[in-house]
């Protein structure tokens, strides 16, 4: 991918903010450069390149620092990769219907066209029809897989023709696949530098809350990501707290193992209840089900104490609950709830 082409001039020209403390080797300092207050446990800016999780994290997943960025959230990520590729007014983005919704949410905040394909019966899609509403001004194909809403995780392959066929960022997002029974399209990005992995700390991890992502991409296009990100977009709370969690992999996969059990065991309960026409084959930590009654029951469930989310509204969803995978106690109190109704 030719990234001079591909990123905005403005963001291309521009000059990186740097902090006094970027441009001297780790050690052991007098801080009198940044105008904080000397007394505290909070009162340093943190390390805004995140090299400590980083590093962690890079041998977990078998790439190198220089080909992550961290962000608050993986929100972030996606909003950065808009901002440094796509010219308002001009450029657009691909991605699938239904799907993750800040897609469009991003593209609208960045002024810039959305288009979308819409997704099979079976949730799947063709490459092809993808790559037929690709212009020269498409900068983004995003693909979420395993998908949100759906629940379903698509053929890397099908995710590779995309990467291979275009000429642009093919990103994916793969916020849920600590879930699926499939690998990672990280081990794919030494070989296509116009392929980005997106990764979240809120769903497996467990950290919603701390706002953590991480995007995952070639040396070249992460320096221009790094370069565009606010200095300080992940606070020192985050930073240890996700330091934390990946010095206990065994916690993390005993935690996954277990929403996994749960998840297969919720929607073999669900599947004995008559008014449920369908439940749909999930590879995340949620699962969507189909009823001609969904509005009352989730009416009923609710006055019951429990939050469920409505998918009716999105194509391809009508009459369609997603349910996330609780506790066993939360998921037992979902059922006996369910059966009531
Ligand atoms: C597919 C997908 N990507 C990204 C996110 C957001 O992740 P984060 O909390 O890291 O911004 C979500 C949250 O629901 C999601 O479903």
């Amino acid at each position: 991918m030719n990234l001079e082409k591909f990123v905005r001039k403005n963001i291309w020209d521009m000059e990186a903010y740097s902090a006094a403390r970027d441009l001297v080797a780790k050690g052991d300092y007098i801080f009198l450069d940044a105008n904080e207050n000397p007394y505290g446990n909070w009162n340093r800016y943190p390390d805004p390149l995140q090299i400590d999780p980083k590093t962690l994290l890079a041998n977990i997943k078998g790439v190198k620092v220089a080909n992550m960025v961290m962000g608050n959230g993986s929100d972030e990520i996606l909003d950065l990769l808009y901002r440094i590729s796509c010219n308002p007014q001009k450029d657009n983005v691909i991605s699938l219907a239904p799907s993750y919704g800040m897609y469009y949410t991003l593209a609208c905040l960045n002024d810039v066209e959305f288009r979308e394909v819409m997704l099979d019966d079976d949730f799947d899609f063709l490459p092809s029809d993808i790559l037929a509403k690709a212009d020269q001004n498409t900068k983004i194909i995003i693909i979420c897989s395993p998908n949100n809403p759906t629940g379903k995780a698509f053929d890397t392959n099908k995710i590779l023709e995309l990467v291979k066929n275009f000429n642009g960022l093919v990103v994916v997002d793969e916020a849920y696949n600590d879930f699926a029974d499939m690998e990672s399209c990280i081990k794919y990005l030494k070989d296509f530098d116009n392929l980005v992995v997106v990764q979240t700390f809120s769903k497996a991890w467990g950290l919603a809350s701390l706002r953590a992502g991480v995007g995952y991409m070639s040396e070249e296009l992460a320096k221009m990501v790094n370069k565009v990100k606010m200095p300080y977009n992940m606070d020192g709370f985050t930073q240890k707290s996700i330091i934390e969690k990946l010095q206990d992999l065994d916690g993390f996969q005993k935690q996954v193992t277990l929403l996994i059990s749960e998840r297969e065991r919720l929607m073999k309960n669900l599947s004995s209840l008559p008014y449920i026409e369908k439940i749909y084959p999930s590879d995340s930590n949620f699962f969507m089900i189909k009823t001609p009654r969904h509005k009352e029951l989730m009416d009923f469930v609710l006055k019951n104490g429990i939050i469920l989310r409505s998918r009716h509204s999105m194509p391809k969803c009508q009459n369609c609950i997603r349910i996330t995978v609780g506790t066993p106690e939360q998921n037992d109190k979902l059922f006996e709830v369910m059966k009531k109704f």
